[in-house]
């Protein structure tokens, strides 16, 4: 991969290494009621929509903030004030769905399996038949404490079987992993500029069923995550209503332009699935264990058990890792100590194998026979 600059290369979820194309495209400053950034950010509305197969019935929302605050927009404003949300939850993320509905004081409720354990699809129609209270269901396409793929259109069908709304947040997905809009019912998906587009952070965005959209109106509990507020002051000037992250609008433009030169999301599935596929055999020809079997596992996060030689820190890994130009992640588990290695961002084989062969060093250096759990 082409690089300008000697930075670590992160390993994470995001904030990722960018391409420098992406970042040489914040080299100006740009006035945001002019011509030249509202046409950006109509490119990357429209770009967003092309690569979501929504078409014409979905529509790009863009948000300041990070990934966070576009779940916590779309939750607003998807879901009635007298609503009543079922959160398919197996991990951080969808716990903190359930926090954005506590602080909103919106009616949830959660549909709970382990870290490590897919949702029970046929549980969750049973329990949206027996209660008609529950207007929306809400999931994450790709639980990144875990790396964990949940079955999108399983669950979308499941859904809409019911007569329900689908919300996902699809943060860590969007852009990689195939999710068709054209074939899977859902109202709307939330993802951020930071991760499998491979542009900075500083964006959120939803892609929405305008016409459950425009029938949200009057719904958010907040000005500021108003997501039909901001559709309705874009869609009339073209304009953003507070602030926009100017540098980060042209970044993203760069970065879809990449997107699309690599294949859009098949491409990118296929070098991240490559990335992932070296990351976990190498790792494993070194002792280590990763948490989810094939068949579980998103090519974009993998997690690790922590080695039990006594003489593995993590603490202390990471810091030789970044000296030798790798940044990785800590765990985020509850059920078991972890630590995780990204596949995502402007990385590609020979990078993976760089991570590989500087991990193999690191554990040679600090006396750890293996990295078995
Ligand atoms: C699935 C998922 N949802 C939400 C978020 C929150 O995004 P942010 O940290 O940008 O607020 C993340 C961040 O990694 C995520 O992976």
């Amino acid at each position: 991969m082409k690089r300008t600059t000697d930075d670590p290369l992160l390993l994470t979820p995001g904030p990722l290494t960018t391409a420098p194309e992406t970042k040489q495209a914040m080299l100006h400053d740009w006035g945001s009621r002019d011509r030249s950034f509202i046409d950006a950010t109509r490119r990357v509305r429209e770009g967003l929509v092309e690569v979501s197969g929504g078409g014409e019935d979905f529509t790009a929302v863009p948000l300041q903030g990070s990934g966070t605050f576009a779940v916590e927009a779309m939750i607003g404003t998807f879901l009635p004030r007298d609503g009543k949300l079922l959160i398919v939850v197996n991990g951080a993320y969808g716990h903190r769905i359930a926090k954005i509905c506590a602080y909103m004081q919106r009616a949830c409720e959660v549909a709970e399996t382990p870290e490590d354990t897919p949702p029970d699809i046929p549980a969750i129609a049973a329990r949206l038949a027996a209660d008609p209270e529950i207007g929306h269901v809400v999931v994450v396409h790709c639980e990144t404490t875990s790396g964990i793929l949940n079955p999108i259109e399983e669950l979308a069908a499941a859904v809409a079987g019911q007569g329900r709304r689908l919300l996902i947040d699809a943060m860590s997905a969007f852009g990689a992993i195939p999710l068709d809009l054209a074939k899977v019912p859902c109202d709307a998906v939330a993802a951020s500029s930071n991760k499998c587009f491979e542009g900075v952070p500083g964006m959120g965005f939803v892609l929405c069923r305008t016409s459950a959209l425009t029938a949200a109106a009057g719904n958010a509990h907040s000005l500021s995550l108003d997501l039909h507020d901001q559709w309705a002051a874009m869609e009339g000037n073209g304009q953003w209503r507070f602030t926009p992250p100017t540098h980060v609008v042209f970044a993203f433009e760069a970065a879809l332009r990449a997107h699309a030169a690599e294949g859009g999301v098949a491409g990118r599935f296929k070098r991240y699935s490559e990335n992932c596929r070296i990351l976990v055999d190498g790792m494993r020809a070194l002792g280590f264990e990763p948490l989810l079997s094939h068949n579980l596992q998103a090519p974009i996060i993998v997690t690790f058990r922590m080695p039990s030689d006594p003489a593995f820190a993590f603490a202390d890994f990471y810091d030789r890792l970044k000296d030798r130009g790798y940044v990785i992640y800590p765990g985020k588990l509850t059920v078991a100590d972890s630590f995780r290695i990204g596949c995502i961002g402007h990385l590609d084989g020979d990078d993976m194998r760089g991570a590989l062969a500087a991990v193999e060093e690191t554990l040679r250096e600090m006396g750890v026979a293996s990295g078995a759990p």
